[in-house]
């Protein structure tokens, strides 16, 4: 059965009604920018064909209802939604409810019945896939904005103060806004965005995600780290964000920001100049030629951001000596997902090699499967 047909009778027999419509919003994966979004940077990251659809109706109540296929029920009057009040998964969809109804909107109640086929905790953004297809839902029955990036910003604001989370903009983004066939370049100061084709098949290309299945503890407060490091090298910069800083200001200021903290820096930098590298290159046609800017990507995610994990790391090189043209982790790293740009030709070896290599080690079998850029978040008819 489709994820429409099962949302639909799922609500039919758990509410005794029909819902109002069925919404759905996809999972992303980062080509490259990873770690830039909260430093002004650019991302670059499509959708996938990994999706969370929400069957949705109003309530004549203020009372919110979700029930999940895979992870059960909740229940919380809206009054009481708020920092950290609702715990786990049904905080990503009371608190997109939540941060719609700080816009101004009177929202209502809600019976709400979601099912995802995004993987959990694997860093392809099934949280922001949750919050996006409960606002938009929302947003449809009770009213609020229409502009794609604003609701981005309205989800990232859920994900922020109600569930907890210091995350940048891009997930949320790229689940609104990105389009079949394209990544999407977001300059997350400005918060313009540009299409840009990404023609897989038309290139003889495949992108691979390898999913170590592996998510490291750390992961939450290493972030919040992360982010503070960058804050704090902007400022000894005199900056107002690592997006303004360029190499030499970096080097002329090596002593002042420390190891550490020149180290971070150098990343946001030199990652920065990668989108903008791997821009070019797409829009000169030339997306076989994108694989060395992502190992770079990787070794300076990997050496200077420190964000990287052992698995991810056997996952880049074995990809790489196997025939990859690039690849890297994807996401905010401990763990979770690395990509792999491959020839078409050479996707199933590949994926093999990766699969062997991580069962001689004795490490857990990891998910190999392609994606293609998929559209962002709507209304299904
Ligand atoms: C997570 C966050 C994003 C971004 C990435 C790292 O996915 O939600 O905002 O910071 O990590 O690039």
């Amino acid at each position: 059965m489709s994820a429409d047909a099962a949302v639909r009778s799922v609500f039919a027999d758990r509410f005794g009604r029909t819902p109002e419509g069925v919404w759905a919003a996809p999972g992303r994966v980062n080509l490259i920018g990873e770690h830039t979004d909260y430093n002004d940077g650019f991302v670059l990251p499509l959708a996938i064909d990994r999706r969370v659809t929400v069957a949705a109706a109003r309530r004549p109540d203020d009372l919110l209802r979700i029930l999940s296929l895979e992870k059960g029920a909740a229940e919380v009057p809206l009054a009481d939604i708020k920092a950290g009040a609702v715990q786990g998964w049904a905080a990503y969809a009371a608190g997109a409810v939540w941060s719609l109804g700080q816009e101004g909107v009177r929202v209502g109640g809600l019976d709400l019945v979601l099912t995802s086929d995004v993987p959990v905790g694997s860093g392809l953004s099934s949280s922001a896939a949750v919050e996006c297809s409960t606002l938009l839902a929302a947003r449809d029955l009770y009213g609020g904005p229409q502009d794609r990036i604003q609701l981005a910003r309205i989800a990232q604001r859920a994900e922020n103060e109600v569930v907890g989370v210091p995350c940048g903009i891009m997930d949320q983004t790229a689940s609104m806004a990105c389009t079949a066939g394209h990544v999407l370049l977001l300059d997350t100061r400005s918060l313009t965005t540009r299409q840009i084709p990404f023609d897989l098949d038309q290139a003889a290309l495949s992108l691979l995600v390898v999913d170590t299945r592996v998510s490291h503890a750390l992961a939450d407060g290493a972030y919040a780290e992360r982010r503070r490091a960058c804050e704090q090298a902007a400022r000894l910069l005199g900056l107002p964000a690592l997006r303004d800083a360029t190499e030499a200001m970096l080097e002329a200021s090596r002593d002042r920001l420390g190891k550490l903290r020149y180290r971070r820096a150098r990343h946001v930098v030199s990652e920065n100049g990668r989108v903008l590298e791997v821009v070019r290159l797409l829009n000169s046609g030339r997306p076989g030629r994108i694989g060395p800017a992502l190992t770079a990507s990787h070794t300076s995610l990997r050496d200077d951001y420190q964000v990287s994990a052992a698995e991810l790391d056997l996952a880049v090189e074995t990809a790489t000596t196997a025939g990859a043209l690039g690849a890297r982790m994807t996401g905010a790293g401990f763990g979770g997902c690395a990509l792999a740009l491959v020839p078409a030709g050479a996707a199933e070896t590949v994926a093999e090699v990766i699969s062997r290599v991580f069962s001689d080690q004795g490490l857990k079998a990891p998910t190999v499967f392609p994606v293609a850029p998929a559209d962002g978040a709507g209304r299904l008819p």
